[in-house]
């Protein structure tokens, strides 16, 4: 098998292709050939040395792979070979070859490929479980953080199956118009201040109910635009930001008995098959669009630098 060692924390020339020979599954495990391999920006904060609890280089990086079983250890029952199935694993996702935990490998729908499918493990179930983590109740507003990346795209979308009200994303504005076709009522661009205005006044002055920030800058103009009871549930950390909570702040959260939560989506691993299953009846009903970039498995840093530039929409995926 190949697989993409980062040799030391660094810019994406410190990803290499190694070869060893291909994984033999152990009891429990189903191993698989792999043909798409989803890429998280957690992959590249790995890849810099920036993610918590990343382990120390080098390492195999990747999370997602999606591809046909090959074979099966001991005590595992029911796969046949040729079976189109996807997994999270912890960690050595980019690769030609993985094993999975037969208990946690899902069987892919055959009108569903392997790249798209990707997008339902860690992007989407984030963005499934956000969204229940935030309360979030028919009607209300959701304002949505990279809303056109990997999680936002799936957010957006899922938001409104589940009855939100207004749905609004921050975005670029070079992806305002993916938003909006995704189902985004308004979008806004947060690399200009001002944008919490904006989202008063698309709330006719309430503020958003439930805030899916990517950015997690307590520096941020969210304040201003906090709703009653709201909820601003902060998942990732891309702003790099390093402002603390001024009191003023602090006093608008109180102000609004507003909740500001931390969210991790491996809290949610015992629900992992439920959001799946739902997501995997929206996609076979229509209902859910999967957005995918895909890169030859050669062109791993390329893939991984456009995600950095913020050049991608969506999932995007390597094809070894
Ligand atoms: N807590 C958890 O369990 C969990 C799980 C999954 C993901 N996450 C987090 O969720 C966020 C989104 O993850 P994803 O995999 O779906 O990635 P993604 O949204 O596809 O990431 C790329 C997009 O992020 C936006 N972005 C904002 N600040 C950026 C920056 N400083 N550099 C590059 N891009 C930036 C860009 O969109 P714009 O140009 O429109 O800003 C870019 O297109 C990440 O912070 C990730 O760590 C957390």
């Amino acid at each position: 098998m190949k697989f993409v060692e980062v040799q030391h924390f660094g810019g994406p020339e410190v990803l290499r292709f190694v070869e060893e020979a291909d994984p033999e599954p152990k009891a429990g495990q189903v191993a698989i050939e792999v043909k798409a391999i989803g890429i998280n920006f957690a992959d590249i904060m790995a890849r810099e040395g920036t993610y918590p609890g990343v382990p120390s280089a080098p390492f195999r990086p990747g999370y997602e792979v999606a591809g046909v079983v090959t074979a099966w250890g001991e005590s595992v029952t029911g796969f046949r070979g040729g079976e189109r199935v996807m997994g999270i694993i912890s960690n050595g996702g980019y690769t030609t070859h993985a094993v999975l935990n037969a208990q946690e490998t899902i069987r892919l729908p055959d009108a569903l490929d392997f790249a798209p499918a990707t997008a339902l493990l860690v992007q989407g179930l984030t963005a499934y479980f956000l969204l229940e983590a935030g309360n979030l109740r028919e009607g209300q507003s959701v304002l949505i953080a990279g809303a056109a990346g990997g999680v936002g795209s799936l957010a957006i979308q899922i938001a409104k199956l589940k009855g939100a009200g207004k749905v609004m994303g921050l975005a670029s504005p070079s992806k305002h118009e993916r938003a909006h076709s995704l189902g985004a009522d308004a979008v806004f661009d947060y690399t200009q201040s001002g944008w919490s205005k904006s989202v008063l006044s698309e709330t006719d002055g309430a503020g958003f109910s439930l805030f899916l920030d990517s950015q997690g800058d307590l520096g941020s103009e969210a304040f201003d635009a906090l709703g009653q009871k709201a909820y601003w549930l902060i998942y990732g950390g891309q702003s790099g930001s390093r402002s603390g909570l001024p009191v003023e702040r602090l006093w608008s959260l109180v102000g609004k008995n507003a909740t500001l939560r931390g969210y991790n989506l491996f809290g949610n691993i015992a629900d992992f098959e439920r959001g799946l299953n739902e997501m995997l009846g929206w996609v076979s009903s229509g209902k859910l669009q999967l957005d995918v970039q895909r890169f030859p498995f050669s062109e791993v840093a390329q893939a991984q630098e456009a995600i950095s530039n913020r050049k991608t929409t969506g999932k995007v995926v390597l094809e070894p």
